[in-house]
């Protein structure tokens, strides 16, 4: 068993998913464009994996490119993906030396070439580290996954001796094991930054049951500090799903 699927410590949750959103209201408030607000968050989500890591969280996943993000005009886009492009691989010594695994959850075929191959090399070259698995969401869209989830049933039911009935007795677990995100952990712990409180496509089917946090801080300005804040806010919570207190607490 390697040390991210080991039990994580009481109270802090096991997977931490980020919106990190902000970058371009931060950029304006400091009156630089919005690239140099993407620069300065791709540098938090850089910190942001050995914060977690330091607090014990076992994965953490990073929203860095929805699948609605294509409608941005097309030089933020081009710039967004040159960024990740540049960076992924000049943080690859870093997330060995930490123990990071990358890994991706989105369709990433239409991301340029340079991204696309600097996403894979990232893959390949982390697939035995253990300390945390760093998921980083790309063309990642909620409703997309769940779409690609049930063509996946239909085609499965398709292939047993009777459809309908397997089908029919599809269970929630069932289904979740032909998402993208079958063989990830579920999400714990949902954080958005920035201020708006909405979810934007991100994991919806672990949202179900993920405690949201939101923060106002822009995500350049995100700190360690802000991270301890909201998972010390997510161990004073009572995860209930659907029992009662006492219940839970028997
Ligand atoms: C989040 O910051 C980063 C991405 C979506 C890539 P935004 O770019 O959405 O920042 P705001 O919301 O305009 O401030
Ligand atoms: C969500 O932020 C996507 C990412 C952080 C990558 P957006 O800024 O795109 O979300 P909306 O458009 O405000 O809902
Ligand atoms: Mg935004």
């Amino acid at each position: 068993m390697s040390s991210s699927e080991q039990a994580t410590r009481p109270g802090i949750p096991n997977h931490v998913g980020i919106v990190m959103d902000g970058n371009g209201r931060w950029a304006k408030s400091q009156g630089k464009v919005r690239l140099e607000g993407h620069k300065r968050g791709a540098d938090v989500a850089r910190q942001v994996v050995r914060w977690a890591r330091d607090l014990g969280i076992r994965h953490i996943s990073l929203f860095a490119f929805s699948t609605e993000n294509w409608n941005r005009p097309k030089l933020e886009v081009r710039a967004l993906m040159g960024l990740l492009a540049m960076t992924l691989p000049k943080t690859l010594p870093e997330m060995r030396e930490n123990g990071v695994r990358f890994r991706v959850l989105g369709d990433i075929s239409p991301l340029p070439a340079k991204a696309r191959k600097a996403v894979e090399q990232a893959c390949a070259e982390t697939c035995d580290n253990s300390a945390i698995d760093l998921i980083l969401c790309l063309n990642y869209g909620g409703q997309q996954e769940i779409v690609a989830g049930v063509q996946h049933a239909v085609s499965w039911a398709q292939s047993q001796a009777d459809p309908e009935k397997a089908l029919a007795e599809l269970t929630p677990e069932t289904f979740r094991s032909m998402l993208w995100r079958h063989d990830i952990a579920p999400v714990d712990l949902l954080i958005r930054t920035g201020g708006e409180r909405r979810i934007s496509n991100f994991h919806l089917w672990d949202a179900a049951y993920a405690e949201l946090y939101f923060s106002d801080v822009y995500w350049p300005e995100f700190s360690k500090q802000d991270l301890q804040l909201a998972v010390d806010d997510y161990a004073a919570r009572e995860r209930r799903f659907g029992k009662t207190s006492e219940q839970v607490n028997r």
